[in-house]
């Protein structure tokens, strides 16, 4: 085989995700099993489960991804696996699969950070990015903004005091009653309503640190206020809210730092909306927006492989201890 491949292995939360992807971004196979049904009964994601569900999941996930990608363990160049940010039981079902598989097959094994992983969605299937970039990381454990004078620099620029924004979509949408998770939902239901309720845009014009409690909060005592809400209204409301906070940092950010780029990319960059905002951010900027392709926006393998290529061509550490703390501008 002409071009080199890496097997990406994902378990920081409740995705089992196995995928094989070539230097290039190219996707040979990425297959995930959710643990959506484990964790909807509780509204959230309860740890202990989340560890025995991937330690079902993982070796299925991995013979399946093997299988359609059409790859042998010696067509391997690395393995990749999340080491952290993320829950230390499910961590170590990877960490621990990814060693088992490496010792056996003699394939060297690189323990990834999960950020660096979401940072390199934005280079799968043909993804360009020019540099220097801002980038906007904004998932369900994550909202911070990043700075990048060239491909491997990271300068932390700003982050939540509290709850990352995806995390509070997640909690609104359990106080609408649409289920878990409930991201992708408040961005559907959003589109059919009206943003009519001022709630408020914590933090907006005062630096680069987020805050998502209070308009989390604010939501609340509306529903409280109000216990017959039109549930696409107030999902407007607060998806605008958000919005404004997300968009108004990143334009002063723009700003302030002049980047070619604006990377954006965790689980809530999966919002239609978002994407939207951000191109027309970019378009009137006259910089360049990279995005994942929306399939590869919420945790995967795919992206925990691209990854891997950081730690490859910088002969970095192989690194197997799992951090469940890790931040991002560490590899
Ligand atoms: O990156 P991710 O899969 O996991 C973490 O690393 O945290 O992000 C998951 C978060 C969840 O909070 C989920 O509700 C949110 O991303 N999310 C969305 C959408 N799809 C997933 N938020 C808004 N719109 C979506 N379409
Ligand atoms: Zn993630």
């Amino acid at each position: 085989m002409s071009e080199q491949l890496i097997l990406g292995i994902e378990t920081s939360c409740d995705d089992t995700s196995v995928a094989v992807v070539s230097q290039t971004g190219r996707v040979l196979s990425c297959k995930t099993a959710s643990q959506v049904e484990v964790h909807s009964g509780y509204g959230g994601i309860y740890p202990e489960f989340a560890s025995r569900a991937h330690v079902e999941a993982i070796i299925p996930t991995l013979g399946a991804a093997m299988k359609e990608a059409g790859v042998k363990p010696e067509d391997l160049a690395a393995i990749g696996v999340t080491r952290g940010p993320g829950l230390i039981g499910s961590l170590l079902v990877g960490i621990h699969t990814a060693a088992g598989l490496g010792a056996g097959w003699g394939v060297p094994v690189y323990g990834v950070n999960h950020l660096r992983g979401h940072l390199r969605s934005a280079l799968l299937e043909g993804g360009r990015v020019t540099y220097p970039a801002l980038v906007l990381l904004a998932s369900g454990g994550h909202t911070l903004i990043t700075y990048m004078k060239d491909e491997t620099s990271m300068e932390p620029v700003g982050t939540t005091r509290d709850d990352s924004v995806g995390e509070a979509y997640d909690k609104v949408a359990r106080m609408l009653g649409l289920g878990f998770p409930g991201g992708p939902e408040i961005d559907r239901i959003a589109r059919q309503g009206t943003a009519n309720i001022r709630f408020p845009r914590p933090m907006l014009g005062k630096g680069y640190a987020f805050s998502f409690s209070g308009l989390k909060s604010s939501v609340r005592r509306h529903i409280e206020q109000n216990p017959a809400p039109i549930v696409a209204d107030v999902a407007a409301s607060f998806v605008a809210a958000c919005m404004d906070v997300l968009v108004g940092k990143c334009r002063t950010a723009i700003t302030e730092f002049k980047p070619a780029s604006l990377i954006v990319v965790g689980g809530v960059s999966a919002s239609a909306q978002l994407r939207d905002e951000m191109k027309n951010l970019c378009d009137a900027s006259g910089i360049a927006l990279a995005l994942p392709p929306r399939e590869w926006s919420t945790d995967n393998g795919a992206m925990i492989a691209m990854a891997t290529w950081d730690y490859l061509l910088s002969d970095a550490a192989k690194l197997m201890e799992v951090d469940p703390n890790l931040p991002v501008n560490q590899l």
